[in-house]
């Protein structure tokens, strides 16, 4: 299985694009905003406090009451701590859940984002890909469901790389049909507090029993922290427990303390204010350039068709890269559905940058 594992394609154009001072990312998904303040207070702290052991493997009881604090205040859902496993980023989260799976099938979304087939394939899970296009608002559907063979099923809403949010209803009727057809459900929600027109539900909203995975890394722009949280059906805590005691010991006990304090809703009303301006310029720009089936709802991407110039899309990014220094992805790092028509602009970065980069394109193209 090991051999099905490819490589994250986005780093590797990272790792190149970093070598040109001009270079103007808009490759990477990581937010260019610092944590709130508190959150670096609280870091300063942990070490002069000298905090530099492990912790509990579910992670420190005042953060599981934060999380658990943050799911009545934002969603008002009611969670218990007890249900709550902080992890090393939403990665960690995921390797819990496809390690204590029993079944063997794991569906995903084509396009989707690929770290899920390759963290799946190191457990030695089998891939079902679902291809989800412009009929569904790039969205898996019960109807979907119906047709494939498959043990769990993950989604992420908000999307990556479309920046769709999934409908509410659609969602509801999601873990609907898993719950009545015993399939494991997990939501990734690690973009929520990033949707821009519309409010958001927890799929926890629906039922108990599904797994929500969530992190510190995007709207709370602790990337590399690498701090997240699972929110488990109660009947799979202990197992999850014991998987994490073996697998990563604990979480940085440092980012811990640091994410105690990551609620900041002040800060945070800041932060998606600023990535709204952005997806609003970015958006308005490139929609005149490209054809872009999705506006995002969410998130910081842009999925944009770039068929008409005659290039496929790996092709495409290293042309507008070697022209204008402008770093973006390619689509086929997020599957094979059409992807070779679409490139993935992400507006992780000050809108300065955005539009010397809009400039750049629009003077080359
Ligand atoms: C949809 C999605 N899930 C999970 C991750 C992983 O994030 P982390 O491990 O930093 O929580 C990313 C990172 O880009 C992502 O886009």
């Amino acid at each position: 299985m090991f051999k099905n594992i490819k490589p994250f394609i986005v780093m590797d154009i990272l790792k190149k694009a970093s070598a040109f001072e001009d270079a103007i990312h808009l490759e990477i998904g990581e937010p260019d905003l610092a944590p709130s303040s508190k959150v670096l207070k609280a870091i300063n702290s942990a070490l002069e406090k000298g905090y530099f052991g492990y912790t509990e493997a579910k992670g420190l009881r005042a953060l599981r009451e934060a999380i658990a604090t943050h799911y009545k205040y934002f969603y008002n859902v009611d969670v218990s701590p007890e249900r709550i496993i902080v992890t090393t980023g939403s990665s960690g989260g995921f390797s819990l859940v496809f390690g204590l799976l029993e079944g063997k099938k794991v569906a995903l979304q084509d396009p989707g984002y690929p770290c899920y087939e390759n963290i799946a394939y190191a457990f030695d899970k089998s891939v079902v890909k679902i291809p989800v296009c412009e009929d569904t608002n790039f969205q898996i559907t019960k109807e979907h469901l119906k047709n494939i063979d498959f043990d769990l099923l993950l989604i992420s809403s908000v999307s990556n790389p479309t920046g769709v949010v999934y409908d509410e209803s659609n969602l509801k009727d999601i873990v609907e049909f898993c719950r009545k057809n015993n399939k494991v459900f997990v939501c990734d929600e690690i973009y929520h507090g990033l949707v821009y027109d519309k409010s958001i539900k927890t799929a926890l909203s629906f039922d108990d029993n599904v797994f929500v995975v969530n992190s510190f890394s995007k709207f709370f722009c602790m990337p590399g922290f690498r701090i997240g949280w699972i929110i488990a059906p109660q009947k799979y805590v202990e197992d999850i427990e014991r998987l994490s005691q073996n697998m990563f010991i604990s979480a940085p006990i440092l980012s811990q303390y640091a994410a105690v304090e990551a609620f900041d809703y002040n800060y945070l009303n800041f932060v998606v204010d600023t990535f709204r301006q952005r997806r609003d310029f970015l958006y308005n720009e490139l929609k005149n350039i490209f054809d872009i089936p999705a506006k995002p709802e969410g998130a910081f991407y842009i999925w944009a068709n770039v068929s008409k110039y005659g290039m496929k899309s790996k092709e495409f990014c290293d042309f507008i890269f070697e022209k204008t220094k402008v770093a973006i992805t390619p689509g086929i790092d997020f599957g094979t559905n059409k992807t070779d028509d679409f490139v993935r602009f992400s507006f992780a970065k000050d809108i300065s940058q955005l539009k010397e980069a809009v400039v750049r394109i629009k003077n080359m193209l």
